[in-house]
């Protein structure tokens, strides 16, 4: 049996965790700093880099504890290493090469994407390449087939914001709260989805991307005309962003090749208005949906860990002197778009 750690400390989850090759995940701990950030409705890079130095290696003993292994029984350690906020990235990525270093095993350095674009290998071990991957976070928002370890071909991408950011800013906008995403999730359950006229930019164009930055004006207007309640506008937005993420994915399948499976990933992907309409979607192609559970789409140390194991099978190891990213694009041949920030 193969047994990797995983790190994870890109954004503002600390996470520590050890998945054995069989898929079997033997631990994984996770601190969110969700307090922290909080007074300040966002991440604050400084507060985050600090935090993930705290808890980092508590979390790192306790999974081990839990799983009733030691540094000994792993075969390697995968650390993130970019892209995200550069302090806590180095954090992780200095921890695992001290650790690989002390324990005489071998560092992978991993994307974090990579880490949310392979997690459904691990939630699926059937799932084959090539698949179509909808990542949807905090940072990013794109449409990649996955062709294998390492081969990533990017269909689309945000032009402006990540659907994730649209969720914080809207939760924001309507005093909901941070993290926005789950308060906007819940605000909808009681909300009509047809009662605030929206936009749904880019839907039905030539193009291939997405683009939310008019969507968020829009639900700024909404709000501000004080004509709807905050439960009908977040409803009326989770159900603009569906269309757009519908259609945007709709046409990638349509000219970006065949593919055994359309998937789904990254933190948006915990919402579940938003994984029926891709279930949806599929039923209507034929085609098997798959979506990780939902503590494997938000950031978790298990799919670094994973990717680690993928990269482990194929001979990869990666040299103390690899650096930490704070950009870092899982498919380097892509054309650039204006594109949105660095948080994964
Ligand atoms: O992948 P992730 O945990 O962190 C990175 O960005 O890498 O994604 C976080 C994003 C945040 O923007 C958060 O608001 C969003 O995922 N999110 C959700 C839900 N849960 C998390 N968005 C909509 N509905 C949710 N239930
Ligand atoms: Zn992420």
């Amino acid at each position: 049996m193969t047994i990797i750690l995983g790190l994870e400390s890109s954004c503002d989850e600390t996470a520590a965790a050890l998945v054995a090759n069989d898929g079997t995940v033997l631990a994984h701990k996770l601190a969110t700093q969700e307090a922290e950030h909080r007074p300040y409705g966002g991440v604050v890079p400084e507060i985050a880099a600090r935090a993930h130095a705290e808890a980092l290696m508590p979390l790192v003993d306790a999974a081990f504890r839990e799983a009733g292994l030691g540094l000994r029984d792993i075969d390697a350690i995968a650390a993130t290493a970019g892209p995200g906020l550069i302090g806590g990235v180095m954090v992780g990525l200095v921890s695992g090469k001290a650790l690989a270093h002390a324990a005489g095993k071998p560092l992978i350095a991993i994307n974090h994407l990579e880490g949310h674009a392979l997690s459904p290998r691990l939630a699926d071990p059937s799932l084959q390449f090539p698949y179509l991957l909808l990542l949807v976070s905090g940072g990013h928002c794109q449409l990649l087939r996955v062709e294998g370890v390492g081969r990533y071909r990017r269909l689309a991408t945000t032009i402006d914001d990540a659907a994730g950011e649209a969720f914080d800013k809207t939760a924001k906008m309507l005093g909901l709260g941070y993290p926005g995403g789950p308060q906007v999730e819940k605000a909808a359950q009681t909300g009509d989805p047809a009662v605030v006229p929206l936009p749904r930019p880019l839907v039905g164009s030539g193009e291939p991307h997405f683009s939310f930055a008019g969507l968020k004006s829009a639900v700024m207007r909404a709000h501000q005309s004080g004509e709807y309640s905050t439960q009908d506008i977040a409803a009326s937005f989770t159900q603009a962003v569906v269309d757009c993420l519908v259609d945007r994915t709709e046409r990638a399948l349509d000219t970006g090749g065949p593919v055994s499976a359309l998937v789904v990933a990254g933190g948006v992907a915990a919402n579940m208005t938003i994984r029926q309409a891709l279930a949806g979607l599929a039923a209507r192609r034929d085609m098997p949906f798959i979506a990780p559970p939902l503590w494997l789409c938000t950031d978790n140390a298990a799919m670094i860990a994973w990717a680690g194991l993928e990269h482990f099978r194929e001979g990869h190891e990666d040299g103390m002197n690899v650096p930490a990213r704070p950009r870092w694009p899982l498919d380097p041949d892509a054309e650039k778009v204006r594109g949105a920030g660095v948080k994964a």
